[in-house]
């Protein structure tokens, strides 16, 4: 298995910590998301790589009838346990276990850029209505803060962060060009430990060997414990949620 699969597939270990310590997504992001569809009834909507609900929580909140759809079967478990009144499916982003037309709204949380897009965006087209929308949301730390620069930095391991542009790896004949918001966010951690729990939830720390993974936590704590923004009880991580939404297009 390449490193780009090992890491999609790096989460199931680690579910449980990564339902307990990953962030949710802010309310708005989700509202903005679906604004194109012009209504406020309940939708059918769709949470792809939907893990451990992280999302799916936020989309069932709205009043939504949500199909959570995940490849992962300890995520999902997770999922099932954490999140109720959704449907829970197994499956991938490349063949998706929903008929044709069927749902209103196709959400994925910090998951698109494991895809493969070329297989994934007929998929998503496939499933959905016409004039439904796709929205793909990533939830990352606001580097601009210096103590969360310094800590992406300290927590960075010798396997590199993916990321491109998502406007262009997500552009496809069957959507609109996308449109970009981003929402501020927080994500409330009450000590230097369970900042650490979440870090350590994240791909590029999980597929490392055990000596690297402790060397860098060991770092990252006493960074953590050091700075007079981390050191002393609660304190907020400031994220932003980074959303792209398109609207499937009749042909
Ligand atoms: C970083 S987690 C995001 C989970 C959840 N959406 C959230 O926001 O917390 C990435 C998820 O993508 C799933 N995943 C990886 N490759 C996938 C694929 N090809 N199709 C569907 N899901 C995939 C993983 O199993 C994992 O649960």
């Amino acid at each position: 298995m390449d490193l780009h699969a090992r890491r999609a597939d790096s989460f199931g270990e680690q579910a449980e910590a990564y339902a307990e310590h990953r962030p949710d997504y802010p309310v708005a992001a989700i509202r903005w998301a679906l604004e194109p569809l012009g209504t406020d009834e309940r939708l059918d909507v769709l949470d792809l790589a939907a893990g451990t609900g992280k999302l799916t929580a936020g989309l069932c909140a709205e009043g939504h009838r949500v199909t959570a759809v995940e490849p992962n079967e300890q995520m999902l478990s997770e999922l099932v346990r954490r999140v109720h009144g959704v449907r829970a499916l197994p499956g991938h982003a490349e063949h998706i276990p929903v008929p044709d037309q069927t749902v209103d709204a196709v959400f994925v949380g910090t998951a698109f850029h494991w895809f493969d897009q070329q297989k994934a965006l007929p998929e998503i087209a496939r499933v959905l209505r016409p004039g439904g929308v796709l929205a793909a949301m990533w939830a990352e730390p606001v580097t601009d803060v210096e103590w969360v620069r310094e800590l992406e930095q300290v927590s960075a391991s010798s396997v590199e962060s993916q990321r491109q542009d998502p406007v262009s790896f997500m552009a496809h004949p069957s959507f609109t060009k996308a449109e970009q918001a981003t929402f501020p966010h927080t994500h409330r951690r009450d000590s230097p430990e369970a900042a650490l729990a979440w870090i350590n939830t994240h791909s590029r720390l999980l597929v490392i060997d055990e000596a690297e993974r402790a060397a860098i936590s060991d770092k990252i704590l006493a960074f953590l414990r050091a700075r007079p923004e981390t050191s002393n009880g609660p304190f907020d991580v400031p994220l932003r949620a980074e959303v792209y939404r398109m609207v499937r297009v009749s042909e």
